[in-house]
């Protein structure tokens, strides 16, 4: 049959919902393993069985990581007589069902890769026209995961390079729609139009396709690939850059949080676990931010050699109960200076997230005022430290010594055993184009600046839509005309009102919305489509508009 034509595609997509509409197919973010970062093309059968075991011995499914996924260069280079995929028999023996089956027995999802474009990253037979067949043989296969990756697209109909991505990946969508069970859909098409990507362009193909992942699969890989442990045939270790790259997918993802409700994950890719070039605070940071996004948990390592350190950390109850947590949110910026990171979300039991990352190369003592964290600062709090399981008493603030390249993370309640905190979303509002901060540049005036951590730079966000800085108690972004300043509350003033969205732009209720000019100049202007001077980042917990 052929997809193109639209009538069918609207038949189709009726019955195949899944996604950020209909949360069933992944619930929570995936957990699991995946060859790529670690082994690249150098797998196997054995490999694949041996991480099932081990990963069942060392406690790793037992914590929640049961997602089993084969990436690229699996199969021969050449399609059956009927076009079908088939395995490579020298590297997979007993074949594809017999493993699924294998790893079914254990307790495992089994996943596979295939690639959107007519190759694969590695130059084997890509998926493109060959949706339909494909599906159904994973399927026949006993798949239960589906990376498709973007490499070799084939412009087709005298379509755009963005036009036959949006094309190819929701034709996927449609096309698993109809299978028995659908996979778990892992999409790598915004990786695609990153800003690792399109360095000298600009974000709005990238957002365009934010903007359809969440409707289409479970989890979509927004940046580069993690830096992998040796890019050569023997796989060698290459020591070098995996911070910055851990740190390169980490400044992606936070501009992204608006597009992460439960059944759709962002993706920054896999957790790297055995590279000895990173230490075990590294590690342990990298875990830390990826749960506090509540972001897939998806490792790359070889397990049955993995120290019992990153077992250990792995493994921790209480951080993975933050990644799994039933909110599904993605914790946002509070503050950032050169080297502190502030993040913070809503937990599920109504307790407060608070996560300092030390960017920075020496020991640092970060000051965290809580009512950054939206909450009434003349309460008693207590904070549980999740890395040590102690909780201590805290007042209006909390006091935090990191190493190098460490990361706290704690989970706020109530001292009195109050169930919910109230809690008013707060933090930073920047351009996730620029990576400038609205700043209270004096009671009057507001600018687009380089981020401080300075209180000019942490807003609150009232649930009727008022926006104030921290530093003033009683001015409100406001709106008049074109321009945008600090003005008193007036209750009848439209001007102080805005709204938020999917889409980044912050409104105003007359459709205008926030623009940064160049030189930090803030306006309000007419709403253009994903522009990179009206996409903002917001502090979690604001209500979305569609
Ligand atoms: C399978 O792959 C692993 C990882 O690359 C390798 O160490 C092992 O020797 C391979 N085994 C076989 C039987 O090829
Ligand atoms: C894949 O598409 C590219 C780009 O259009 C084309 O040059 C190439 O021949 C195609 N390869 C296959 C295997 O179809
Ligand atoms: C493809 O698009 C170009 C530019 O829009 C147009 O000039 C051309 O006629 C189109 N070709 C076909 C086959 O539709
Ligand atoms: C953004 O970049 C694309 C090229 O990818 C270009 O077509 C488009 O006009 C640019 N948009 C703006 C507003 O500059
Ligand atoms: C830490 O050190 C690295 C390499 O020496 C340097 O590139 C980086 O800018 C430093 N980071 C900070 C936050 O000072």
């Amino acid at each position: 049959m052929s997809f193109l034509n639209p009538v069918t595609l609207f038949f189709l997509a009726a019955g195949a919902l899944a996604t950020v509409q209909d949360p069933k197919v992944a619930p929570r973010p995936p957990m699991g393993f995946n060859n790529w970062a670690r082994f690249m093309c150098n797998l196997n059968e054995t490999l694949f069985t041996t991480t099932a075991d081990a990963m069942v011995e060392k406690g790793l499914l037992a914590a929640g990581y049961n997602n089993i996924n084969l990436d690229d260069c699996w199969p021969l280079k050449e399609r059956t007589a009927k076009k079908e995929l088939q395995w490579d028999p020298k590297i997979f023996p007993h074949g594809m069902p017999w493993l699924a089956d294998y790893l079914h027995k254990r307790g495992f999802n089994f996943g596979i890769y295939t690639n959107a474009g007519n190759m694969t990253c590695g130059l084997y037979p890509g998926s493109q026209d060959h949706e339909e067949i494909d599906a159904k043989t994973f399927e026949k296969w006993g798949v239960d995961y589906l990376k498709v990756d973007g490499c070799h697209m084939d412009l087709q109909k005298n379509r755009t390079y963005y036009e036959e991505f949006e094309y190819r990946y929701k034709l996927w969508h449609q096309v698993m729609g109809k299978l028995k069970k659908p996979f778990i859909f892992s999409q790598s098409a915004p990786a695609y139009f990153s800003p690792n990507f399109h360095l000298d362009l600009n974000n709005t193909d990238w957002y365009r396709t934010m903007e359809y992942v969440r409707e289409n699969g479970e989890l979509a890989r927004h940046s580069d690939d993690i830096k992998v442990y040796g890019n050569n045939p023997e796989n060698i270790f290459e020591p070098g850059g995996h911070w910055e790259s851990m740190m390169n997918n980490y400044d992606k993802e936070v501009r992204l949080a608006r597009y992460q409700s439960c059944g759709y994950y962002n993706d920054p890719d896999f957790l790297i676990v055995d590279w000895p070039d990173l230490s075990l605070d590294e590690k342990k940071t990298h875990f830390a931010l990826w749960s506090s996004f509540s972001a897939p948990l998806i490792l790359s390592a070889w397990i049955p050699d993995l120290m019992d350190d990153d077992v250990a950390y792995l493994t921790n109850k209480d951080i993975i109960a933050v990644d799994q947590d039933a909110l599904c949110e993605q914790a946002t910026l509070v503050s950032q200076t050169e080297a502190i990171d502030v993040l913070s979300k809503n937990l599920a039991n109504g307790d407060r997230l608070l996560t300092v990352l030390n960017k920075g190369n020496a020991t640092k003592t970060a000051t965290v005022p809580l009512e950054r964290l939206g909450i009434d600062p003349d309460v008693r709090y207590k904070a549980k430290d999740l890395w040590t399981g102690k909780t201590q008493s805290v007042g209006s603030s909390i006091t935090i010594k990191l190493h190098k390249r460490q990361t706290a993370i704690y989970r706020v309640s109530a001292a009195s055993g109050a169930k919910k905190l109230d809690v008013t979303p707060t933090g930073q509002i920047f351009n996730t184009f620029t990576m400038n901060c609205l700043t209270a540049s004096s009671r009057s005036r507001v600018r687009f600046t380089v981020c401080d951590g300075s209180d000019e730079q942490v807003w609150r966000v009232s649930s009727a839509g008022r926006i104030s800085p921290l530093s003033t108690d009683d001015r409100y972004l406001t709106a008049d005309g074109r321009d945008v300043g600090l003005e008193k509350l007036d209750k009848d003033d439209k001007g102080q009102l805005w709204s938020y969205g999917v889409s980044g732009n912050v409104a105003t209720k007359g459709g205008f919305v926030l623009e940064e000019r160049t030189k930090g100049e803030v306006v309000v202007g007419k709403r253009g489509y994903a522009l990179d001077s009206q996409v903002f980042a917001l502090p979690g917990g604001v209500k979305l508009d569609k």
